[in-house]
């Protein structure tokens, strides 16, 4: 099958009107990848060899999309929106320059795997000129029918157009399609618009087919599979399917997840062996988290790397750029963005790491932040291997702490720290010895103004005399 080649259509002109947004259907997204990026994927996944995606009149961040996930995908405009096969035929230069089978898939079904995209190829292979890909629908409402006659596909059948006898049948039309390449065009082209619509539907393409004696064949799959998105409804349901196979796939793959109905991952989540998610923890775009690490429970993680056995939470935040060393510690409340751990550092709890890198072995003190916006632009900090930052320190970048430093609690450090220096930078502590609780309590605080000055004393006297 491999040495067939292969067109895709995807079609995606779509107006999405039900989904009540200003972003285009295809663009939302399901585990953090857009529908057409999962269609897209699941099309390259299928061997195919070139792709069209037909998308609507003003649809620039879309054809983007198309390109970002496909750079050589052909993009063309179907200018009116006249139905399904009036669509495929937007791609007609696509079909010209022929292949050997002709793949149709709509730009909202984010569930389809490219497994049921080579089985559509394989059918054409064999035997038929055209094959679609059917399910048993729980509820068959506004779906297309397959009409049967033994193992024939005789007519898909529009949910408006079919009879009462028509409508009882459940075996549906998941709208997907694939065709023999050399009869493609010669079908699609007598495919007309007289039907309860008025649009030109490319399930007609089975009654023609079947027509001019050439063979159509139904494939079943699952209901969840071609389960498409009109709706912030179906939206969340596909989400949900999405997030059951990338959680199913993570435990397969030897990740632990205590409590998976809790744990959200991303279509593009890497995970090595042995890891352990802890309950309520949210995967975004971009992360990759290697052998043995832990990541505590309530965590938040995007465009963030964790290393071999590092730790991170519970009520961690990594933000994009976040890169922690082999064992290193990213404890509670700490969020880490753009900034690199080294090997076995710490950052204990409440510290703010943004913008810049710690070094292996280097640890930095509960309540720490690294100042890196001066309210214009950002600055790095750079803390050296085996520092040590106390408690309640505030960098301000750009800011180099040397290696083996030791920063006192407490400093606000503006000048770089030479490596093995100690840096304290904050107010001297002052004792008054002579003092007794409630003293000062009862008076107002002294003021440097001679009215104050004389009251303390008249205040004091008045004392003494008592
Ligand atoms: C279609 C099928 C129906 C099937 C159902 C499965 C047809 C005629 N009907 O119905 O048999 O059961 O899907 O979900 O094919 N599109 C365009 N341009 C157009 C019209 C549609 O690009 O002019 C795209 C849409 O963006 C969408 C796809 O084609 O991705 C399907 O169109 P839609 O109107 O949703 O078809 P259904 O009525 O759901
Ligand atoms: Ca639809």
């Amino acid at each position: 099958m491999s040495k067939k080649t292969c067109l895709a259509i995807v079609l995606a002109a779509g107006e999405g009107t039900r989904m009540r947004s200003a972003l285009p259907k295809v663009l939302h997204p399901v585990a953090g990848r857009s529908l057409l990026a999962h269609v897209l994927t699941a099309v390259r996944g299928a061997g195919t060899q070139a792709c069209a995606v037909v998308v609507g009149p003003k649809s620039e961040a879309v054809a983007d999309e198309a390109r970002r996930i496909l750079p050589k995908a052909d993009v063309f405009v179907q200018t009116e929106r006249r139905g399904t096969a009036h669509a495929v035929l937007a791609a007609r230069a696509a079909i010209k320059k022929g292949a050997d089978d002709i793949l149709v898939i709509f730009g909202d079904t984010p569930l389809i795997t490219a497994e049921t995209l080579k089985r559509l190829r394989s059918a054409i292979d064999h035997h038929a000129s055209v094959a679609v890909l059917g399910f048993r629908a729980a509820n068959p409402k506004g779906y297309g029918r397959l009409i049967t006659n033994g193992h024939r596909l005789v007519a898909i059948r529009e949910e408006r157009d079919a009879s009462e006898i028509e409508r009882r049948i459940d075996l549906c039309n998941g709208g997907l399609m694939a065709f023999r390449g050399e009869v493609a065009l010669d079908i699609l082209d007598r495919i007309g618009d007289k039907n309860a619509k008025g649009e030109f539907y490319l399930t007609d393409a089975v009654a023609i087919a079947d027509g001019m004696a050439l063979e159509a064949v139904a494939l079943e799959t699952t209901e969840d599979e071609v389960h498409g998105i009109n709706t912030k409804s179906q939206l969340a349901d596909a989400e949900d399917v999405m997030q059951w196979r990338l959680r199913d796939a993570a435990m397969e793959a030897g990740v632990t997840l205590i409590a998976p109905e809790t744990v959200f991952l991303c279509a593009d989540t890497k995970f090595g062996r042995d890891v352990t998610v802890e309950p309520n923890v949210v995967f975004g775009p971009g992360v990759t988290v290697d052998d043995n690490a832990v990541i505590r429970a309530f965590s938040h993680l995007e465009g963030a790397h964790v290393g071999k056995g590092a730790s991170v939470g519970p009520f961690a935040r990594l933000r994009p750029g976040a890169k922690l060393g082999a064992k290193s510690r990213v404890g509670n409340f700490v969020e880490v963005k753009a900034a690199e751990l080294g090997e076995g550092a710490k950052a204990n709890h409440l510290a703010y790491i943004g913008d810049g890198s710690v070094g292996a072995g280097a640890n930095i003190g509960a309540g720490t932040i690294f100042c890196n916006y001066d309210g214009v632009s950002k600055h790095r900090t750079l803390v050296g291997k085996g520092a040590f930052i106390g408690s309640n320190s505030a960098l301000v970048a750009p800011v180099k702490v040397g290696d083996d430093a030791y920063v006192g609690s407490g400093s606000v450090i503006t000048d770089n720290v030479p490596a093995g220096a100690l840096a304290l930078g904050r107010g001297r502590q002052v004792n008054k010895p002579d003092w007794k609780p409630g003293k000062t309590a009862t008076k107002p605080a002294a003021k440097a103004t001679p009215k104050a000055a004389k009251a303390k004393k008249v205040s004091k006297k008045a004392k003494t005399k008592r």
